[in-house]
């Protein structure tokens, strides 16, 4: 089941994030996502970043899987099976799409697909992912640290352009605590949400359950949940599983 793909082309997108190009015949939706196998080191899961012809995963740096794939050169290869998971549903509704951090990879590919704004979120300017990839449309910009855009968290940042604009619908993806934020906002003013979970996963298929939350597989039933489905999981933002599978608080 898995499929030997190269890297085409490596782009160094900010200190701790590298775009990986390939080319492969599988058909994803915005939001899906595939399992990278690097032998002998780990596999792990990742949204797709670019749709197309050619396509691509964005990886932060974060343990010693991500380290070996930003070792690698173009030309070398990677083993991948997918596309899994249920990915975005496309509403005729005005959008705000959210991203922290590397969670603008999984968000990237819907924003090229549909109408509305953006907004951008990292701790500082330099891990601002994709700031420049979208034409003829109203980006935002946050950062922690306040180097670029607006001096604080995404969520503050929504709720002022919620003042202003009457979106409908909010697309998420990004750290947790940012999502159940954003969920919060969202039940108390009646927007509709979708946001892109994660969760360790070890099969990616629906299997071993190490990927759940509240009942609900994150990589079957999601990735990508709806408001109805968020309503009702507590734990998100306040618990996690370990590699163990014990429940933990994040
Ligand atoms: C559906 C899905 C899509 C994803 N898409 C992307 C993407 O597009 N770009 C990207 O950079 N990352 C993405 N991730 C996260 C990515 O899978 C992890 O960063 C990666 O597995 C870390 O592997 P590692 O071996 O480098 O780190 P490890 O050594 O395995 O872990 C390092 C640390 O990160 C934690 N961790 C590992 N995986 C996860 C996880 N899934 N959720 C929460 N904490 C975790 C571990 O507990 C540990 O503390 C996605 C995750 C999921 C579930
Ligand atoms: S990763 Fe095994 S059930 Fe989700």
């Amino acid at each position: 089941m898995y499929r030997v793909v190269e890297i085409e082309e490596i782009i160094k997108e900010t200190p701790t994030i590298k775009t990986f190009f390939f080319r492969d015949e599988t058909q994803p939706s915005p939001g899906q996502f595939y399992m990278i196998w690097l032998p002998g080191v780990d596999e792990f899961p990742m949204s797709i970043s670019y749709i197309g012809e050619r396509k691509a995963f964005s990886v932060k740096l974060v343990g010693e899987g991500t380290r070996k794939m930003h070792s690698l050169s173009e030309g070398d290869r990677l083993w991948i099976r997918g596309p899994y998971g249920r990915g975005f549903v496309e509403k005729n509704k005005k959008a705000l799409f959210v991203g922290g951090g590397s969670g603008m990879a999984t968000l990237a590919p819907l924003i090229e697909r549909m109408r509305g704004d953006v907004v951008i979120a990292a701790r500082t300017k330099e891990e601002l992912l994709f700031k420049r990839r979208f034409k003829n449309r109203r980006v935002y910009i946050a950062t922690d640290d306040g180097s670029e855009g607006f001096r604080g968290f995404a969520h503050e940042l929504v709720e002022r352009l919620l003042e202003e604009n009457e979106y409908e619908i909010i697309y998420t993806c990004g750290p947790e605590l940012m999502m159940r934020k954003l969920i919060d906002i969202a039940i108390e003013r009646g927007l509709d949400i979708q946001a892109s979970l994660e969760r360790l996963m070890k099969c990616g298929i629906g299997i071993c359950d190490s990927c759940s939350i509240n009942g609900y597989r994150v990589c079957v039933d999601g990735p990508v949940f709806e408001k109805d489905i968020l309503i009702e999981m507590s734990d998100l933002g306040r618990y996690t599983r370990d590699r163990a599978g014990r429940r933990v608080p994040l």
